[in-house]
C-alpha cells in the first residue's frame, strides 16, 4: 500500500526499485538531475483539479467562473495552465498581474484584487483591460474614478463585503469576520456607502459583490452562513446591477493523513445551493457564481524534496535531521504552524520506527519544517519528500540566509520538465547598485 496516499498526487507510486515516483518520475532520480530543494508538480493532477473544479459547478450552472488565486502558485507554467483548463484567474497585485499577462491569459479573464491597489496598479490594470476589479476600499473607489475617466473608460467593480463570518481556521487566513483588513463590512454600513459610491461614478460599472472567509476551510457551513448575511444586503441595497456573486476561495486540503477535507462536488453543492436559498429567500434572481479556488488546485499536487545532510541525536532529548532548505521555501511551518507528514523518497516503504525533528538550514531556531515526524533512522543523503507543498510554498518564498529559492519541474507520463530554474548566487546580488 501507497503511504500516505491521501497527502501525495494520485499518481504516487513505488517503482520496481523501492523509490517514489509521482507522474511516473522516479523522485530520487528528480533530485539527483535537478539538485534539492526541489519543487515537483505533478501536470496531471493540477490538470484535474482545474477540470474537477470546472464539472462540479458546471453541474449546477453553465456559466460559473473558477477563478485560480495565482498567490497559491502563480509560476508561468502554471498560469499556462489555468488558462488552457478554461479557467479565470485572481491576481492580488501588479506583479501578479503582470505574470497572468506575460503567461497569455486574456485580460477579460482577470480579477484583480487587494487591499491597498495604489494608482500604478489601478492603472496597468486599466491599461491592460483587466475585466473585473473587486473593489476593498473607499480610497480605491476614488482611485478608479480618476484612473478610468481619465482615460475615458468603464471598469467593471465588484465590492468585497466582509459578511461577519469567522470560520474555523487559522486567525492569519480568516478574513470575513467583522475586525479584518479585507474589505468593507455589512454591519456598520461601509459596505452599503461602497455600493452607492460605485453606482454615482459614471466610469465605474458596479457589476456584484464578493466575499471570501477564509481559507483552509474543512466545515463548508460558513458559505451558507455568508451567503445569508450577502443575500440579505444584496436584497438592500435594490438594483439590478448585482448579477456576479464570488463567494472566494478557501476549501481546504489535507497535509496529514488526519485531515478530512470536503470534496470539490460537495463544496460546489454547499456553495451554489447557499446562493441559490438565500437569493431565492430574498426574492432575487439567481446571480452569476464565481469561486476562486487557490490551495485546493495546486496544494495536493506538489511536493518539496529535500536531501538530508547533517543529523544528530541529543540523548534523552530528541533526534534532529537537517535538510538543504526550510523556512525559505515552506515558511507555513513556522508561520501558521502547519503541520506536514515526510516520507524518505530513497524507502518510502521502510517502517517509521522514530520520531524526530525535521529542520532546515537557516540560522533561526524556528526553522522546523516538521516537529514530530515519524521516520525511519534517517541518514546524510536520503530523500525527504514533503507532501502537499504545491501551495504557498514557493510563492512565499524568500532569499533568507541568502539561500537560493528552489527549482520547480512538472512531470507528467513519465517526462519531466523544468519550469523554473534555480536560483544562482548571482541572483542573489543582481538588483544590488
Ligand atoms: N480569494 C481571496 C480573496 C483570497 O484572499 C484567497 C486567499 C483566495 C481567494 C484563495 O484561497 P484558497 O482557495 O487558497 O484557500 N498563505 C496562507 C493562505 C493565505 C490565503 C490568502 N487568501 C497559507 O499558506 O495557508
Amino acid at each position: 500500500m501507497m503511504p500516505l496516499a491521501q497527502v501525495l498526487p494520485p499518481s504516487a507510486a513505488i517503482t520496481a526499485e523501492g523509490h517514489l515516483s509521482i507522474g511516473g518520475c522516479d523522485l530520487v532520480a528528480l533530485a539527483e538531475e535537478h539538485g534539492t530543494p526541489l519543487v515537483v508538480y505533478d501536470e496531471g493532477a493540477l490538470r484535474g483539479m482545474a477540470r474537477a473544479y470546472r464539472e462540479a459547478f458546471a453541474q449546477h450552472a453553465p456559466d460559473v467562473d473558477v477563478i485560480y488565486a495565482s498567490k497559491a502558485y502563480f509560476g508561468q507554467a502554471m498560469l499556462r495552465l489555468a488558462c488552457e483548463e478554461g479557467l479565470c484567474v485572481d491576481v492580488a497585485s501588479g506583479g501578479e498581474l503582470y505574470a497572468a499577462l506575460a503567461a497569455g491569459f486574456p485580460p477579460e479573464r482577470i480579477y484583480l484584487h487587494g487591499n491597498n491597489k495604489d494608482a500604478r496598479e489601478i492603472g496597468e490594470a486599466l491599461d491592460a483591460g483587466v475585466g473585473t476589479a473587486i473593489v476593498d476600499n473607499m480610497h480605491e473607489i476614488g482611485l478608479w474614478e480618476r484612473e478610468a475617466s481619465a482615460r475615458g473608460v468603464r471598469q467593471r467593480l465588484l465590492v468585497r463585503v466582509t459578511p461577519g463570518v469567522k470560520p474555523s481556521t487559522h486567525s492569519y487566513i480568516s478574513t470575513g469576520q467583522l475586525d479584518s483588513k479585507f474589505g468593507f463590512s455589512i454591519e456598520g454600513g461601509a459596505a452599503r456607502e461602497a455600493v452607492d459610491a460605485i453606482r454615482a461614478a459614471s466610469s465605474l460599472d458596479l457589476v456584484g459583490l464578493h466575499c471570501h472567509i477564509g481559507s483552509q476551510l474543512f466545515d463548508l457551513s460558513g458559505y451558507g452562513a455568508a451567503a445569508a448575511i450577502v443575500a440579505d444586503f444584496a436584497a438592500a441595497c435594490g438594483g439590478d446591477d448585482l448579477r456576479l456573486m464570488d463567494m472566494g476561495g478557501g476549501l481546504g486540503i489535507a497535509y496529514t493523513r488526519d485531515d478530512h477535507p470536503a470534496a470539490v462536488e460537495d463544496y460546489a453543492d454547499a456553495v451554489m445551493e447557499a446562493v441559490r436559498a438565500e437569493w431565492a429567500r430574498v426574492g432575487l434572481p439567481m446571480p452569476r457564481v464565481a469561486v476562486e479556488p487557490g490551495r485546493s488546485i495546486v496544494g495536493r499536487a506538489g511536493v518539496t524534496l529535500y536531501r538530508v545532510g547533517a543529523t544528530k541525536t541529543i540523548p534523552g532529548v530528541r533526534t534532529y535531521a537537517a535538510v538543504d532548505g526550510g523556512m525559505s521555501d515552506l515558511l507555513r511551518p513556522m508561520l501558521y504552524g502547519a503541520v506536514y507528514e515526510p516520507l524518505l523518497a530513497n524507502r518510502p516503504d521502510d517502517e517509521p520506527t522514530q520520531t524526530l525533528r525535521l529542520v532546515g538550514k537557516h540560522c533561526e531556531s524556528g526553522d522546523v519544517l516538521v516537529g514530530e515526524a515519524a521516520l525511519p533512522p534517517v541518514a546524510a543523503g536520503d530523500v525527504v519528500c514533503l507532501p502537499a507543498t504545491g501551495a504557498y510554498g514557493v510563492s512565499m518564498a524568500s532569499n533568507y540566509n541568502g539561500v537560493t529559492r528552489p527549482a520547480v519541474v512538472f512531470v507528467d507520463g513519465g517526462e519531466a520538465r523544468v519550469v523554473t530554474r534555480r536560483e544562482t548566487y548571482a541572483d542573489l546580488i543582481a538588483r544590488d547598485v
